[in-house]
């Protein structure tokens, strides 16, 4: 059936200008994505070709050629994997260069991705210290995760850190590729500009994600996100599925920042009277802003000298 008006609609709408960063994320999605399909599909082609050599009387040598081309493409493929797109830099401190070497030295760098986002710096970290988003925004990526508890709250020196219980509720979910249905995640505040996510994988190993945060100036900010882990896949392999999860949750998270943005963010970071009984889930947001309210504020004052 022909329909002009859907034709005309989504013409429009892939003809729309959008945002440099979501483009690039869709960029990412697309080329790590369709490097992943294409092992499948190698791999595939290799076992038919094998099947099709050995299930005759008479062994077939062209069908055994294919099956070997096919192996050495799938070990190249797997091996030499897509070069990565040239990485903004971002100024860190020294301690937070730090952090990132002491989890290179416990695992190792897998992923690395910066990305400048027309947002203010503050809606990053409200997003990044808000649990509860991970189950309303991130519904597709992180297919119905639920948080069930935060199970602790520590504070530290510089910041301070909450364990929270995550359940995937669906036996077809693809984080259950590399994690038990049920675990506790880890949110550490290192310092203004720097918050951890550790996620237990299988077997003891974990998948830490550094974020770096570093305000541009008040309408944008660079956002880095790093990726540690000790699991022991092919490096390529766990880069590609690593670099479009994040590019994934980052898109998924684009009208969020916009829509936080467009509100009194400043006033949710002010130190105001807060309600009598906090909910766990904001207390390390809370404790963000008894430590760096006024840091903000001379940042901002700094910015405009
Ligand atoms: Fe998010």
């Amino acid at each position: 059936m022909y329909y002009p008006d859907k034709i005309q609609a989504y013409l429009t709408h892939i003809s729309e200008t959008r945002s440099p960063v979501e483009d690039r994320l869709k960029r990412n999605i697309l080329k790590y994505g369709l490097w992943l399909l294409a092992i499948p599909a190698i791999i595939y082609g290799a076992a038919d070709r094998g099947w099709a050599a050995f299930s005759t009387a008479a062994v077939n040598p062209r069908d055994i050629s294919y099956c070997l081309i096919a192996l050495v493409l799938l070990l190249g493929w797997v091996c030499i994997g897509l070069a990565e797109d040239h990485l903004d830099s971002i100024a860190l401190a020294e301690a937070e260069l730090a952090r990132a070497d002491a989890l290179a030295v416990e695992s190792s760098c897998v992923a690395q991705q910066c990305y400048r986002l027309p947002y203010p710096y503050l809606c990053q970290i409200y997003h990044l210290l808000n649990v509860g988003h991970l189950e309303s925004i991130h519904r597709f990526s992180l297919g119905n995760l639920k948080v069930i508890k935060i199970s602790d709250f520590r504070k530290t020196e510089a910041g301070g850190q909450i364990r929270f219980k995550t359940m995937l509720d669906s036996p077809m979910n693809i984080l259950r590729l590399w994690r038990n249905p049920s675990v506790e995640v880890e949110l550490t505040i290192h310092s203004p500009h720097q918050i951890e996510l550790k996620v237990p994988a299988y077997g003891q190993r974990f998948i830490h994600v550094l974020f770096s945060v570093m305000p541009l100036n008040d309408k944008e900010h660079y956002l880095s996100i790093q990726m540690f882990s000790d699991l022991q896949w092919p490096r390529e392999l766990l880069k590609a599925v690593l670099i479009v999860a994040a590019s994934l949750t980052l898109l998924e998270d684009l009208p969020y920042l916009h829509h936080l943005a467009k509100r009194n963010y400043d006033g949710l970071f002010s130190p105001r009277p807060r309600p009598q009984k906090t909910s766990q889930a904001k207390q390390l947001f809370y404790r963000y802003v008894d430590l760096y309210n006024n840091r903000w504020n001379s940042r901002q004052l700094q910015l405009l000298d």
